[in-house]
């Protein structure tokens, strides 16, 4: 599909108001995307998991114009209260999409907004957020146009969630997400995520990811910053082309189960991240020394018990553990024991591998 594929005809239908509620969860990429090219098209293809507890929950609310505004309307609310210093970002969101929701400038909308994890937790809110956004606005578009099929709303939240925020194209559906060409798999594309076809092997089944909250602090560099090092980066060219090999790899990884191979990925993966900002002009360490105290406790663990214990990183301190369902009372005891210890305020988040975004039925008032 191209660009042009998520233009509408004019719609069928017309609606006076609406409302709709999705929750959609947020992600952790095995294989990281890491510098895109203009119009958010990623430098190279991400795999992830889709979370399930970390969401985000949005009610759109919209009410038709007498006439179309010239500037979008609507108010936003961040867990109950008015959010001002949201409104660029949804409004420059609104920019990008617009020619694929021609509707958009004909109704006032209300968006309410919230995370079901901690506010200022250092966790990504803009992949949950924007994907719950993204399936809002197409519940709307299928309002208009109640002839479009169901894997076309997903294709196009996908594309248009990505619009807003990259990642955020992964957390429409579940358990596992590609984006971006890959000459490997089929019917990739760098427009939006897809599942990929191929049978993942059951120990992938209920696979856990602790998130230990190291720092909750501002980032240090936002992504959009971070993406933009890549041009001109002394190591992006390879970069690019060891995703591309690492995703390969992990399609095979996933397909037999072998998590020895999966460690290797994932942590080279996450740590390549690191590195790439740490070679940047300018350059930025975001770990902080917790990270690799927690990184070395874990290293330790996993060579003592035989355990398939491993880690990744998102463009930040915090840490994700993964680990299989089979050796969660362990794996859980260890962390617990050990690595809380070396979260701001003893934090962290229980989270495990997830289905993709819900809509969730208004109540009636
Ligand atoms: O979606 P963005 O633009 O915030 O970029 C996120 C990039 C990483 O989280 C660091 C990696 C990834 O693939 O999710």
């Amino acid at each position: 599909m191209i660009e042009k594929d998520f233009i509408p005809s004019a719609y069928q239908h017309q609606i006076e108001e609406g409302k709709v509620t999705w929750k959609s969860p947020s992600n952790i990429a095995l294989v990281k995307y890491w510098g895109k090219k203009e119009n958010q098209i990623p430098s190279n293809p991400s795999i992830s998991f889709t979370l399930d507890a970390c969401a985000t929950t949005t009610i759109i609310s919209c009410k038709k114009l007498a006439k179309a505004a010239a500037t979008f309307s609507f108010d936003l609310f961040f867990e109950g209260k008015p959010k001002e210093d949201f409104k660029p970002k949804i409004n420059t969101f609104f920019k990008r999409i617009e020619k694929y929701l021609p509707f958009l400038k004909n109704y006032h909308f209300t968006i309410e907004t919230s995370n079901s994890f901690p506010h200022s937790s250092g966790i990504a809110s803009s992949a949950s957020g924007m994907s719950a956004l993204a399936l809002g606005l197409m519940s709307l578009e299928k309002q208009l146009n109640p002839a479009m099929d169901t894997s076309f709303f997903y294709k196009k939240a996908s594309f248009l969630a990505r619009l807003g925020s990259g990642s955020a194209c992964r957390s429409i559906q579940g358990t596992i997400m590609q984006w971006g060409h890959h000459a490997a798999t089929e019917n990739s594309s760098d427009l939006f995520a897809i599942k990929p076809s191929y049978k993942v092997h059951s120990v992938f089944k209920n696979y856990h990811d602790t998130i230990l909250l190291v720092d909750k602090g501002q980032k240090q560099v936002s992504s959009t910053v971070g993406h933009n090092l890549m041009h001109g980066h002394p190591f992006a060219e390879e970069r690019f082309k060891q995703a591309h090999k690492n995703l390969l790899a992990l399609k095979s990884v996933l397909e037999d189960g072998d998590l020895d191979s999966f460690i290797k990925i994932v942590e080279s993966e996450a740590l390549t991240l690191h590195a790439m900002m740490m070679t940047s002009m300018p350059y930025f360490i975001l770990m902080k020394p917790n990270t690799l105290e927690i990184i070395n406790k874990i290293w330790a663990f996993r060579e003592a018990s035989k355990t398939h214990i491993c880690f990744t990183l998102d463009a930040g301190a915090n840490v994700h553990i993964l680990y299989p369902e089979q050796e969660k009372e362990e794996v859980y005891q260890f962390i617990k024991n050990e690595l809380v210890a070396y979260c701001e305020n003893g934090q962290y988040i229980c989270d495990r591998i997830g289905l993709g975004a819900k809509q969730l039925i208004n109540k009636v008032e």
